[in-house]
């Protein structure tokens, strides 16, 4: 092959660096620069049949890989650009890993918005590429349609919630009716096919803030059918999951993914987002009282131990409650790097722990969800 961009040492094979060797698996590297893309393909090399390009050069590499995985300046419209142009072809990859320098919402959220899979913020960490990529192959291939559809709802859910994230450290005004539709397409998908699939096709897409906004977008779902709930209740209650941590698009995401224990000044900031993402979605026609009340008031316990207002007992409604215990068990069973995913049936015997802060029959009735739904 000899369309690739040549890129200086380390790489050197025969002025290419695509190294396709049958028994491997090719990973396909795009970056914005020769540097990135020679540091990136050397990472990878021992493992993997790495293609490299440049995303300034033409899009000529052939054959269709396993895993893509970019490193580019996302604030950049010529790499947004270039990668857009290659979007038909990146698609079919399994994994589309995004190394993203800058570690802020705007670059995370255009990297889901161009069809990330997963995002790896910050400088390029070999150990964690490595493990990412794992197997490229990845335990989606080959796809099954369902498990395809189901992929596709995940990527439309992420990239509305990516869009929201965007819209708030903007500034801009929000896709309320779009996110409130990617909402009605998880509740669609959750319907026929039931949470267990969803929880973990978003878990093997996606990592952090996104991960737990679909992960508790599904949950909530899940736990207002297995009540009964009407057409209305069902509809404020994905729209309030899908808007509850909006408020988090203000704080810094080396607090929002920190691996370990937050200090009082981190914990105080992220104890800010219910009243954050209340006054950004205040301004907005379309989001109701019942959903403003839901985003402010979802770590609000019911002996009054919450925030941001301390309300207790009555003054806490049921939506807020039925989205308060989705969104703790979501948070338990996330998947995260850095530290096993808890099983469904620990996370549920946390709740059942939480006695006076939540309501029990809510908790006893969430137990179907938790366990074998
Ligand atoms: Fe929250
Ligand atoms: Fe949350």
């Amino acid at each position: 092959m000899r369309n690739a961009r040549t890129i200086p040492a380390p790489i050197k094979r025969d002025d290419s660096i695509e190294t396709a060797q049958p028994a491997r698996p090719l990973v396909h590297v795009l970056a914005d620069s020769s540097d990135k893309l020679s540091g990136i393909c050397a990472a990878l090399g021992p493992r993997f049949a790495v293609a490299g390009e440049r995303l300034d050069a033409g899009a000529k590499l052939s054959q269709v890989p396993s895993a893509v995985v970019i490193r580019a300046e996302l604030r950049d419209v010529d790499n947004i650009a270039a990668i857009k142009k290659r979007a038909a072809k990146l698609a079919k990859a399994t994994k589309r890993i995004f190394l993203v320098e800058h570690a802020c919402h705007v670059c995370i959220s255009q990297a889901y918005a161009l069809g990330a899979t997963l995002v790896l913020p910050g400088p390029l960490n070999k150990t964690t590429l490595l493990a990412a990529l794992g197997d490229p192959a990845g335990p989606a291939a080959p796809a099954s349609s369902r498990s395809t559809q189901l992929d596709n709802a995940v990527e439309t859910a992420a990239t509305a919630i990516a869009s929201m994230f965007t819209s708030v450290t903007l500034g801009q005004p929000l896709d309320v009716d779009g996110t409130k539709e990617a909402g009605r397409k998880i509740a669609d998908r959750i319907t026929q096919h039931g949470l267990s699939e969803w929880l973990t096709t978003v878990r093997r897409h996606h990592e952090g803030t996104y991960q737990h906004c679909l992960l508790v977008t599904g949950v909530t779902i899940d736990f207002g059918l297995s009540l009964g709930v009407g057409r209305t209740d069902l509809e404020r209650l994905y729209a309030a999951a899908m808007f509850h941590d909006i408020g988090k698009a203000q704080i810094p995401l080396a607090i929002l993914d920190k691996a370990g224990r937050l200090d009082p000044e981190e914990r105080a900031l992220i104890e800010t987002h219910p009243v954050a993402g209340y006054d950004f979605l205040k301004g907005h026609d379309r989001i109701s009282p019942e959903i403003l009340d839901a985003v402010r008031h979802h770590h609000e316990y019911l002996d009054g131990s919450g925030y941001p207002d301390a309300l207790a007992g009555e003054s806490i409604n049921d939506i807020v409650r039925i989205l308060t215990i989705s969104d703790i068990f979501a948070a338990l069973i996330e998947h995260r790097n850095y530290k096993p995913t808890m099983p469904r049936a620990e996370a549920y015997h946390v709740l059942c722990g939480m006695t006076e802060k939540l309501e029990k029959p809510l908790v006893r009735a969430f137990k179907a969800v938790a366990l074998s739904r």
